[in-house]
């Protein structure tokens, strides 16, 4: 039975092969990521994988996050970048149409996870 289960397990667990496509090392919670990227309003700009919404293309698809070596085309790409981009866009591009959004540290972190994994 317990063996059973295990297997279960083991098969459910790999189906959701997701989390498992993030950089080794990333921190934060990338399920409330996902609610945060909702509630911050970041697909109003951005598709995002499994966040709904209608087509934009103001800010590029924020998909395969974890395979681009920049960041907004300048910024080398890993979490600590990432999450300084989503709290302050400006102060990396001051040109950049990305707004400040106001996203606290957690949020940032949780949200770079969800993006770093999908
Ligand atoms: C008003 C539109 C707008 C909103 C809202 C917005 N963004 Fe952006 N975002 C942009 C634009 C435009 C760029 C492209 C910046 C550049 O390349 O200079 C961008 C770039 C990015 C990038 C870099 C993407 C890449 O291809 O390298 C990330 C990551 C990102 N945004 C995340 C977020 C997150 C997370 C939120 C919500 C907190 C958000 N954005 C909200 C417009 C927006």
């Amino acid at each position: 039975m317990n063996r059973l289960a295990l297997l279960l397990a083991a098969i459910l667990l790999a189906g959701c092969g997701d989390a498992n496509r993030a950089p080794v090392g990333t921190q934060g919670d990338a399920a409330r990521g996902r609610i945060a990227l909702a509630q911050y309003g970041c697909r109003a700009c951005h598709m995002i994988p499994g966040v709904t919404g209608s087509k934009v293309y103001v800010g590029r698809p924020l998909e395969e996050m974890a395979k681009r070596p920049l960041i907004a085309g300048n910024l080398p790409n890993n979490q600590a970048n990432l999450v300084r981009w989503i709290r302050n866009p400006q102060a990396i591009d001051p040109r950049t149409a990305m707004p400040v959004l106001g996203v606290s540290e957690r949020d940032a972190l949780d949200m770079s996870a969800y993006l770093l994994s999908h």
